[in-house]
């Protein structure tokens, strides 16, 4: 699911609400019967875990490596846990490197990594690809992908229409802290002028979401359809 929406919609702070490092003034917050900021750290990361705006701001070990034993020891999980999830993220990121030191790419993995490593059932990202080069967003996109065909809930805020585009089933729109659109990607991508994917804008009215959906529907045309337009 995207949660999409101007700056200062509010974005951000539904995310803090739904990892608990908010509580509502009004209303409540459950995920599978619990309440996120009601649980204890060690808790908490098992049932939902967030990437912020700042993947950084998750770091504060002196090397990856480091990093990687704190996430187990926070997450109680066996050694080598967080550095193996790291590894099938991306791979080649040597031990002893400064957090500092990685690439954006590299440095978003190694928080994914770290959220992931307990596998939460539910994972949030807060504009994830700001920063991203082409290669690593692709990547990026498969993970996503990956984690929700395993049954994993994937919420990313993003303005990224592209991104949407690829990984996206569900769209929340919101402004003003009021969801103001919810519906299925296909259709919010295809129909809202301000947040059409380029594919989407190219071939309206046709509903037509990414360049590789595009691709494999004109691979699987029957012959004589190719031949003729
Ligand atoms: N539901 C809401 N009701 C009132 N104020 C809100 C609500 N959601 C967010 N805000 C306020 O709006 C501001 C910007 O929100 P933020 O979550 O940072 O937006 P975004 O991530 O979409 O840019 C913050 O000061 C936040 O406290
Ligand atoms: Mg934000």
């Amino acid at each position: 699911m995207a949660v999409m929406g101007r700056n200062g919609a509010g974005k951000s702070t539904l995310l803090h609400h739904l990892v608990g490092l908010r509580r509502a003034q009004r209303g409540s917050v459950e995920i599978l019967g619990r309440t996120p900021a009601a649980l204890g750290a060690s808790e908490a990361i098992r049932l939902v875990g967030l990437v912020p705006q700042d993947p950084g701001a998750l770091l504060c070990a002196e090397t990856v490596a480091a990093e990687c034993r704190d996430g187990d020891r926070d997450g109680g999980l066996a050694e080598g846990t967080t550095r193996a999830v790291l590894e099938s993220i991306v791979g080649g990121i040597s031990d002893d490197t400064h957090p500092k030191d990685l690439s954006e790419g590299q440095r978003l993995a190694l928080a994914l990594a770290i959220v992931l490593a307990p596998e939460p059932p539910l994972l949030l990202l807060d504009e994830p690809t700001r920063g991203l080069d082409y290669g690593a967003k692709e990547r990026l996109s498969h993970l996503l992908r990956r984690l929700a065909a395993r049954g994993r809930c994937v919420v990313v805020a993003t303005h990224d229409v592209e991104l949407v585009a690829e990984v996206a089933d569900r769209v929340v729109v919101l402004a003003d802290g009021e969801v103001i659109t919810d519906g299925l990607a296909r259709s919010v991508v295809c129909h809202s002028a301000g947040l059409a994917s380029q594919v989407a804008r190219i071939l309206a009215p046709a509903e037509w979401l990414t360049v590789e959906e595009v691709a494999t529907a004109l691979a699987e045309r029957p012959r004589e359809n190719r031949a003729s337009s």
